[in-house]
């Protein structure tokens, strides 16, 4: 039997009905050895007591943010960051709303927002509620967070009606705890990862500029994965609207040169992956003032080459051991990727299919193939995150054979 012991698990109640099956699920988790504190929703209140709670954790439940004994015994930080892991159990949709933007206004939330621990989330609602579009944009806004989620499942619910929307059993909850609090290998621990990532942004005029639709969300899973293996990952970064990944080292610049100097000032490194997609061109002269309209038609701009970034730092004195190339291609996918590779000396091209209507660029998902000497391997669609997971071990594997990467 999987232990948790030694592990700290913070439990958040939210409202729902399903409020009920945590007796079940705090009692899987101290048969497995954790520690388990709670904290009560104030509308949680309604479904489960805190005394039941008490006697089956052991622990005092806390329910109330201005209770000032709770408060000079454990404040609410100290609540939230003395745990391994925060389960919000279940998770309605009001409270996850709450998550996603960020609001703090009773201890549940407030704790939520104060920690610096991971997070999973066991939603359950109405089916409706969980496919409304409110509820879809902050579930997606949660998953970029980092926060992992478990369920809802199918089947009849407390209302009446049918579909997903079940909370997950305290079984399947207890198996997310533990594959998440399980010890993971870090074979990149001292190990430096330099990513760069998003577009970048070339001025015109004090006003415009040129730039491209890079999202950046593939380059900053692929610096979370790092940091998840234990490298000091530095995310060299052009302007992307995304949260800032735990553990990560985000360098800010917007021009493809700054991007070149910023990584050259971060070499020597070990791992180096180049996912940003930097504009190709400049403006040769970037005006000083705001180009105005003349009269004599519009003006004409000469545009000259950025650097590659990638074959700079690829045929540099201090190359990392691995260098890694993007392409995103949307033809002969790996036939130009693979003339990539020898262009741009670099040891991997990670081969982008953005054809028809892939939605890669902004979207969640990509379908890759890894292009090397040894030849093509072409990988299953999967999330961004799943990539990066996968890349980093993959990576992790080349530079310390001898080790295995994390399972
Ligand atoms: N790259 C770079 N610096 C540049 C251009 C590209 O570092 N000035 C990197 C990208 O981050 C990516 C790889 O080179 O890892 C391939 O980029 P891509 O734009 O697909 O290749 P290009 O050389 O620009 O070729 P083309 O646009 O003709 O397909």
């Amino acid at each position: 039997m999987t232990t948790l012991a030694g592990k700290s698990v913070l439990l958040i109640i939210g409202g729902g009905i399903a409020a009920y099956k945590t007796h079940e699920l705090v009692r899987l988790m101290k048969t497995r050895g954790a520690a388990v504190r709670i904290i009560l929703s104030k509308a949680a209140e309604q479904f489960v007591t805190p005394l039941s709670l008490a006697s089956l954790s052991g622990e005092k439940v806390y329910t109330s943010l201005f209770s000032l004994t709770d408060e000079v015994e454990m404040g609410h930080i100290q609540l939230s960051r003395a745990a391994d892991l925060l389960v919000v159990a279940p998770a309605t949709a009001d409270l996850m709303a709450k998550m996603a933007h960020g609001l703090a206004d009773d201890l549940a939330s407030t704790a939520l927002l104060a920690t610096d621990k991971r997070v999973l989330v066991a939603p359950a609602m109405n089916v409706r509620m969980w496919r409304h579009p409110a509820t879809i944009r902050n579930v997606e806004t949660l998953k970029l967070d980092g926060v992992a989620v478990v369920g809802p499942n199918d089947g009849e619910m407390a209302c009446g009606e049918f579909g997903p929307g079940r909370m997950a059993e305290p079984n399947e909850i207890l198996a997310a705890i533990i594959d998440m609090l399980k010890p993971r290998a870090q074979p990149l621990a001292g190990k430096k990862v330099v990513i760069t990532a998003g577009p970048t942004r070339e001025p015109i005029d004090p006003v415009r500029f040129i730039s491209n639709h890079s999202s950046g969300k593939q380059g900053y899973a692929i610096a979370r994965a790092a940091a998840d293996l234990g490298a000091e990952a530095i995310l060299v970064s052009g302007p992307v609207s995304l949260p800032l990944p735990p553990g990560v080292q985000v360098m800010p610049v917007e021009t493809a040169q700054e991007m070149l100097e910023m990584c050259e000032g971060e070499m020597p490194a070990d791992i180096a992956i180049f996912t940003a997609a930097v504009a190709d061109w400049r403006v040769a002269a970037e005006s000083h003032e705001k180009l105005k309209k003349t009269g004599s038609g519009p003006p004409s701009l000469t545009l000259i080459e950025n650097p590659d970034i990638l074959a700079t730092i690829s045929r540099s004195a201090k190359r990392p051991r691995i260098v890694v190339g993007f392409a995103a291609e949307t033809e002969r996918v790996t036939e130009h990727a693979a003339q990539k590779l020898k262009n741009k000396g670099c040891d991997l091209i990670v081969a982008n299919d953005v054809s028809r209507d892939s939605g890669v660029f902004g979207g969640d998902r990509n379908t890759v193939h890894l292009v090397s000497a040894a030849g093509v391997e072409d990988w299953p669609p999967l999330s961004k995150d799943d990539v990066a997971q996968k890349l980093m071990e993959r990576l992790a594997q080349m530079l310390v054979p001898q080790q295995k990467a994390a399972e």
